[in-house]
């Protein structure tokens, strides 16, 4: 178990900025997810602290110690691509122990790692087996178990589970958790997927375009995002966005103007008449009825009408059309609407996000 630490990293390739001032402090034994959509630089990242790629400036420490110059082999991390990367012509067993014969380690040390590697894995009865022989989720526990018996000091997974189908990629995904609560190894884990950040990570890093937007806890980037960018980025359906003007400002409250004259009383201050803003609504906090409505008057209220329904199972995502464009909601299951149904949309005044057009910034935090 390591701390990591990067400052001040750079990396371009050519005139593209892949990671541009990366600064990060990862605790010993913290589980780190690196999220953010294709291209934004979360493989580059992870190709940087392994050694297989060069930094073009900035430092990265594993243990307090500095490693930009110190060769790969020796840096005592273990990686997990993608694509596994197993050698096909050897047995299970043999691609578990090629790093630690590689490190000549006594052949009785050797056996007793696979075998508790593979217990931890569930491996044991397919030792003997090749890749070619193998589903996919148990290549991935392969690959895995190649990772764990080398007792690193630092995990680094590259996507790990995304060639599985849903299910497995849930299974695997608790599987993962439960390994590193055994373990205990600091873990540097990249995704694109929102759902697999929110449920391994201790803290998130969500990029976009090489640039750390935010880093925080699961709770922390759901509840209190920094800009108009993590807020769609985290949370499916993704947060809703309605285009506002700030009217009026008085001490205790502020007029917004919505693009269909209505006006919304707000009682978060700190804003600017004439300033653009963004209202933010989670799905989950908009209520949707065929009734009237019997809400404060202070609260959101949108005219709307069923487009699509999509059953969830326990869940019902209901996506509408409205004077402010498509808003998405997600509601129980048992309710009694339908598509094509004129509804009333309404959003808990609390829980209206804000957001300044200009900057895209938080206005609420
Ligand atoms: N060897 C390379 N030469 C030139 N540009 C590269 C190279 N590798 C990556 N890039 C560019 O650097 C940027 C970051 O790439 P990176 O692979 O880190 O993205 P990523 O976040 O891992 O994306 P994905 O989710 O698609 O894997 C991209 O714009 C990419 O095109
Ligand atoms: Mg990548």
């Amino acid at each position: 178990m390591a701390n990591v630490q990067f400052k001040n990293l750079f990396k371009n390739y050519g005139d593209v900025k892949a990671v541009h001032d990366f600064n990060l402090d990862i605790a010993e034994g913290e589980f780190i997810v690196l999220v953010g959509p294709s291209g934004c630089g979360k493989s580059t990242t992870l190709r940087m602290i392994a050694g297989l790629e060069d930094i073009t400036s900035g430092h990265i420490y594993i243990d307090d110690k500095f490693i930009n110059k110190i060769h790969p082999k020796n840096r005592d991390i273990a990686m997990v691509f993608q694509n596994y990367a197993l050698y096909p012509h050897l047995s299970v067993k043999d691609n578990i122990s090629f790093g630690l014969r590689a490190q000549k380690l006594p052949r009785s040390e050797i056996e007793k790692r696979v075998i508790e590697a593979s217990e931890t894995l569930g491996l044991e009865g397919l030792l003997l087996r090749r890749p070619g022989e193998l589903s996919g989720g148990q290549k991935q526990r392969v690959a895995m178990g190649r990772a764990i018996v080398r007792k690193p000091k630092v995990f680094l997974f590259d996507e790990p589970l995304s060639n599985l189908d849903a299910k497995l990629r849930h299974k695997m995904r608790a599987e993962m958790k439960k390994l590193h609560k055994q373990v205990g190894t600091t873990t540097i884990y990249v995704t694109h997927d929102q759902i697999e950040a929110m449920t391994l990570a201790d803290r998130i890093v969500i990029m976009k375009d090489g640039l750390i937007e935010q880093v925080g806890s699961p709770n922390e980037v759901y509840k209190s995002p920094n800009n108009i960018f993590v807020a769609s980025f985290i949370g499916t359906p993704a947060m809703n966005f309605i285009e506002g003007k700030v009217n009026n400002v008085s001490k205790a409250s502020s007029i917004i103007g919505l693009v269909d004259r209505k006006t919304l009383k707000l009682k978060k201050g700190n804003l600017n008449t004439n300033q653009d803003i963004i209202l933010g609504l989670r799905p989950e906090d908009i209520s949707v009825t065929n009734k009237k409505l019997t809400n404060s008057k202070d609260d959101i209220e949108i005219d709307a009408e069923i487009s699509v329904i999509e059953p969830m199972g326990h869940e019902t995502v209901v996506i509408c059309e409205s004077n402010y464009g498509e808003i998405t909601g997600k509601v129980e299951s048992n309710t009694n609407l339908k598509e094509g149904m004129n509804v009333k949309l309404s959003v808990c005044q609390d829980n209206i996000y804000l957001f300044d057009k200009n900057s895209q910034k938080n206005l609420s935090l």
